[in-house]
């Protein structure tokens, strides 16, 4: 893809005013084809979930092509996303009352943290104009949204923030990942989480052909040198070919992650597996 105009070297469809579509309500997509859901729905009271989630879902193409044109596993892996999240805070004395979303799509995660939640100020960020659009248009006012761009500064106030995270972001970032860390620092308060999913060591060992990130970097003209083999370095990038921001592939081992990102904010943990192809690592701003 061309660039245009410089705004989109660091940000993504910048000036689009862009005619986003949508779906119905989950409700509508309860029944999918092949059957299969991917939570235990007994655990989760999911008609309780669906009946409160009345706003409209993404198109596939929204959607960063997420589970193709399973409307509703799309919906359900952004509650399982949230439980996890509030489980983990529930087990480790965490509250959350102000959420930042970075990289969030249309709101797989922000629907579900305002219908589902309490928390009263819930905030998401992308640098896709695209999706900013899209939950602008069609997510409840109580949901704030704006475009940040690649460049690692947000604009938030210092110590605004409960709880952080970005799923399938970190994925991406190949430059400036400490600086982000060194950001989320920043607005994070005493005592606040940052989630951050990644694709580990662990994943690179395990990815088969018909996982997504395996597919995707099966048609990396750099693949071949590395396939099979042990992860290479400590953080390990593909990047596409072409000059837009949001166009790389990234790996971080975990000693990359204790070392780097855990210099700046408190490293606490990574739980595997989660969400299935990739780890999260959970990092606390020091504090009370
Ligand atoms: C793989 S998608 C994941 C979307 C969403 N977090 C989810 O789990 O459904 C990556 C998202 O991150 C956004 N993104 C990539 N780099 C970013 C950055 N530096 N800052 C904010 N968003 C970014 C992309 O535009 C895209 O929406």
């Amino acid at each position: 893809m061309q660039v245009e105009i410089w705004e989109d070297y660091i940000s993504l469809n910048s000036r689009t005013d862009y005619a986003s579509k949508s779906l119905g309500p989950v409700s509508q997509y309860l029944h999918q084809a092949d059957g299969t859901v991917v939570w235990d729905t007994d655990r989760l009271a999911v008609q309780v979930a669906v009946e409160r989630d009345t706003a409209p879902l993404p198109t596939t193409e929204d959607r960063e092509g997420y589970y193709g044109d399973n409307h509703y596993n799309f919906w359900a892996s952004g509650l399982r996303d949230l439980f996890q999240i509030t489980d983990w805070c529930d087990a480790n004395g965490v509250n959350i009352d102000s959420y930042l979303d970075v990289g969030c799509a249309s709101g797989r995660l922000l629907r579900h943290l305002h219908y589902q939640t309490g928390i009263s100020s819930i905030v998401g960020c992308d640098i896709n104009r695209a999706h900013v659009d899209w939950v602008t248009r069609h997510l409840p006012l109580a949901i704030s949204v704006f475009q940040n761009t690649s460049i690692p500064t947000l604009p938030l106030a210092d110590g605004s923030v409960d709880f952080l995270s970005a799923f399938s972001v970190m994925t991406h970032i190949e430059s400036f990942d400490t600086t982000w860390l060194m950001e989320f620092r920043r607005i994070l308060r005493p005592g606040g989480i940052a989630w951050l999913t990644f694709h580990s060591s662990r994943t690179w060992a395990e990815m088969t052909p018909g996982w997504p990130i395996y597919d995707a970097l099966a048609t990396h003209p750099d693949f071949s040198k590395f396939r099979g083999k042990p992860l290479a370095s400590d953080r390990l990038i593909f990047r596409w070919r072409n000059q837009r921001s949001y166009s790389s592939n990234v790996f971080y081992s975990e000693s990359y992650i204790r070392r780097n990102w855990g210099r700046i904010l408190e490293f606490i943990e990574v739980i595997p597996c989660q969400p299935s192809f990739q780890d999260t690592a959970i990092f606390r701003k020091a504090g009370p």
